[in-house]
């Protein structure tokens, strides 16, 4: 039977570039989808841009630009983006489309239906920058100040429309009580206490924002951004031409398995989202994980700081598959991480290049000068299994096991463990000492098959992780590439891995080095 897999990025928006966060979150979305491509589901990997609201309507006014404009072209440096780099995305969404404001009427018309909807006035201090209502004491003298943002908060006093979460409070309690809703497992409580603390209605339009979507019988009100941004996960979904409805739309891909995020928007996509799906007769998505925060060398970045990381910079720099083995493999996904540049170049060098790289390369030289060129022969019919077959399954099982549970971190350690042990024991064996007796040429054959195979299973897991790499990788022991954007057939993985899968006698091109050590005079 075939899997579906849909998951998600946050939409992004549009008010600047793409930024180092939006990166991390796209990359590690762009491995798991890899992964599941890989193990023959039906992924539908989905990304965008969320274009409304009074951040992005700001950033165009201040870029003296129509909006229209503005978040076409910056949703296209996304796009371009995505493309440079290899992202494997199904589906590029965009919320300033006909068809995603059709979603969003069909939507709220059928959440307006069953109830769920009331107008009220919305009294409070709002973040312009967070596009959300602050807890702030009206009466304060002073202008309070967003805690994250630390800038000055907005006071609104308006007639808004409100979605009515408080009809949802124990529906959503048993939903965020449940273990498999919210990961990483550290972040479930904190959305716990906030559900407990009691769930209050929030306002979904806007009076005096003409950059939104319409509310249809409400004349003057667009759809604060959150209630139409979250909607563009389903526009997302393949149809005929796009889905023209919901209907179309569920039967292609909905519910998502995954909604990754960063944990800053959790309660929006833990909370809010599922109570709105509930309102309007929709099923929820599977599991929502939270990211944790980037900072660099210690310190938050900040275009006030100037010492923002930009990715386009830094891709021109130093390249893909070095940003992604880092990011994935030194960041246990779901806490917060460092970016430090001298750990940077550590781990790429001596993981890729050397402890990958060097294994490669080496085993590679030794079998082509003393096998043709080619593979050597396992081993005669009656040779005990080799010594790295165990370790191997060992590891791609470990790979696995990782991968279902967004681990990212731990698949990249298992992977790179079984390098280790694969240089391990070849230094052990020490072939190179052992072909001068010409007599034990068959053992070296054997052992130095041995170890071509279980680098080929490396290659195998970096796939996801790292796939151009991994088809450098593959490429150097003659093997065809892994084509993780496409996918491979339900059950291809477990032959894929199975010991032995390397044909003896496969020519094996010449040594070259997989990737070139990093040196930087400079800044990342
Ligand atoms: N538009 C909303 C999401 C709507 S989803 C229907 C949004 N966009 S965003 O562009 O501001 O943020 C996108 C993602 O970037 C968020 O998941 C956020 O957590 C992440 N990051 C922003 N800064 C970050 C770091 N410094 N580190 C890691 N991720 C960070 O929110």
């Amino acid at each position: 039977m075939v899997h579906r897999f849909t998951l998600t990025t946050p939409l992004y928006y549009v008010n600047d570039k793409p930024h180092i966060g939006s990166v991390y979150t796209t990359l590690a979305a762009d491995a798991i989808a890899r992964w599941h491509r890989l193990q023959g589901d039906q992924v539908c990997l989905i990304t965008g841009c969320d274009e409304h609201g009074l951040k992005i309507q700001r950033s165009a006014i201040a870029a003296g630009v129509p909006t229209r404009d503005y978040v076409d072209r910056m949703a296209g440096h996304f796009a371009a983006l995505w493309q440079r780099i290899g992202i494997s995305h199904d589906r590029f969404v965009r919320t300033s489309t006909p068809q995603h404001q059709r979603l969003v009427h069909g939507f709220y018309e059928r959440v307006r239906n069953n109830g769920h909807i009331r107008l009220g006035q919305q009294r409070g201090w709002y973040c312009v920058a967070c596009e959300e209502f602050k807890d702030g004491d009206a009466g304060d003298s002073e202008t309070p100040r967003c805690a994250i943002h630390d800038r000055p908060l907005e006071w609104r006093d308006e007639e808004n429309l409100f979605f009515c979460l408080s009809h949802f409070q124990e529906s959503i309690a048993r939903l965020v009580a449940r273990e498999s809703f919210i990961g990483p497992a550290s972040r479930r409580r904190e959305v716990q206490r906030f559900v407990e603390a009691g769930l209050r209605d929030f306002s979904i339009s806007r009076v005096d924002l003409p950059w939104g979507i319409p509310v249809p019988h409400q004349p003057g009100h667009t759809f604060y951004v959150w209630f139409d941004a979250l909607l563009g996960y389903i526009t997302a979904l393949p149809g005929s031409d796009g889905p023209q409805d919901l209907t179309t739309a569920l039967a292609s891909g909905w519910p998502a398995q995954l909604h990754l995020i960063g944990k800053d928007i959790l309660r929006f996509h833990a909370v809010y989202w599922p109570a709105m799906l509930l309102a309007a007769e929709l099923p929820l998505p599977e599991q929502v994980f939270g990211h944790g925060f980037l900072t660099r060398e210690g310190r938050k970045m900040g275009k006030t700081l100037g010492n923002t990381l930009d990715p386009e910079a830094l891709f021109a720099k130093v390249g893909v598959e070095p940003v992604r083995w880092y990011l994935l493999r030194d960041i246990q996904f779901g806490e917060d991480g460092d970016i430090q540049q001298k750990r940077f170049l550590d781990l790429v060098n001596n993981d890729l290049a050397n402890t990958i790289g060097n294994l490669v390369n080496r085993t590679v030289s030794m079998s082509r000068r003393w096998f043709a060129d080619a593979v050597p022969p396992q081993g005669g019919q009656d040779a005990p299994p080799h010594p790295l077959a165990a370790t191997a399954a060992a590891a791609t099982a470990q790979v696995g096991q990782c991968f279902a549970q967004q681990d990212l971190q731990g698949a990249a350690m298992a992977t790179l463990a079984l390098a280790e042990t694969i240089n391990g024991y070849l230094s052990e064996q020490a072939p190179w000492r052992a072909i001068k007796d010409s007599s034990r040429k068959e053992a070296v054959g054997a052992v130095l098959y041995g170890v071509l195979e279980a680098t080929r299973l490396v290659g195998v897991c970096l796939q996801p992780l790292v796939p151009e790499f991994s088809n450098r990788l593959l490429a150097q022991l003659g093997c065809a590439p892994l084509d993780s954007r496409h996918g491979l057939s339900p059950g291809a993985w477990e032959q894929l891995v199975g010991w032995g899968g390397l044909p003896h006698r496969q020519p094996l091109p010449e040594a070259s080095p997989l990737l070139t050590r990093l040196e930087l005079d400079g800044d990342l």
